[in-house]
């Protein structure tokens, strides 16, 4: 198999931190700054991320024994070991959440047998674009939530913790299954068109997802906290509109990852933490 690395992914260490965020039983249901539009559209994400981590695991192991360059060989264990972590820790707070009468777990089940019925109708090839895919989104979203605090600060410090330590690691790890890709001579075109339909489908089950948790909730109807959200998305600080310009990166020819060189926001991580959670290990 050829190998292919971009120079950063390289010298990016991805390394599973063990952590332990100690989150309080009592987590107000409506965890972001007192707004159930911000919390539920961030509960849709923490609901699919343990299964989606799973599939990202299962489609870049099926290449693991094909891989010779010991390098990125070792970058898979440590993406393997990391996206196992998050799973488990989203779970955690899931369970918190589903106290407050919310499906998380209905959704989680899911979106698990959505992706396990990709085995039948795509290819490893196909199925390893989705996760690139993916890995992408997590990749910008975790930049936007690393480079401005206004993305976290409404959640207690423990929840914070969890989505920094989780951003933290999808940024080191960002290139890992896409440089897998390269190296088993995954097609452009089908990277760049798996991109597109899987932007389509992650939006509308996220929003959709978003709208269950809601309706679930009885539909609260608080018109400044819906604006507040509105602006937390495409407004300011506008996560979506924010990451705009690095999602249409993806499609150019010679995209890799770490064309956005973001080391700085890892280097400064644990100055983040420091005093904040000394269960974040090292
Ligand atoms: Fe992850
Ligand atoms: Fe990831």
């Amino acid at each position: 198999m050829g190998t292919y690395q971009h120079p950063i992914s390289s010298a990016v260490e991805v390394r599973p931190r063990k952590v332990d965020f100690h989150f309080p039983d009592d987590l107000p249901k409506y965890w972001f700054n007192d707004n159930p539009y911000i919390t539920h559209f961030l509960n849709a994400l923490s609901a699919v991320f343990p299964e989606g981590e799973r599939f990202f695991i299962e489609t870049v192991r099926h290449y693991q024994d094909q891989i010779t360059d010991p390098a990125l060989a070792k970058e898979i264990r440590g993406f393997i070991g990391q996206e196992a972590h998050h799973g488990n820790q989203h779970e955690l707070f899931n369970e918190l959440q589903e106290k407050h009468g919310l499906p998380l777990g209905r959704i989680s089940t899911y979106v698990k047998n959505r992706l396990a019925g990709t085995r039948t109708l795509l290819n490893p090839e196909q199925r390893l674009a989705i996760t690139i895919a993916l890995e992408h989104f997590t990749a910008i979203l975790a930049h936007q939530v690393l480079a401005d605090p206004a993305f976290t600060r409404g959640a207690p410090e423990s929840v914070q913790n969890l989505f920094l330590w989780h951003a933290i690691e999808e940024t080191e790890h960002k290139a890992v299954a896409f440089d897998v890709f390269r190296a088993i001579g995954g097609s452009d075109k089908v990277r760049r068109i798996a991109m597109a339909r899987t932007t389509f489908f992650f939006l509308t089950h996220i929003f959709a997802f978003q709208l269950v948790l809601l309706w679930k909730d009885g539909l609260p109807i608080r018109p400044l906290k819906f604006l507040e959200s509105l602006n937390f998305l495409v407004g300011k600080p506008g996560l979506f509109r924010r990451i705009a310009r690095d999602y249409v990166a993806y499609y150019r020819k010679d995209f890799h990852p770490w064309q956005q060189d973001n080391r700085d926001l890892i280097a400064n991580w644990k100055q983040r933490f420091a005093g904040v959670a000394s269960a974040v290990l090292a």
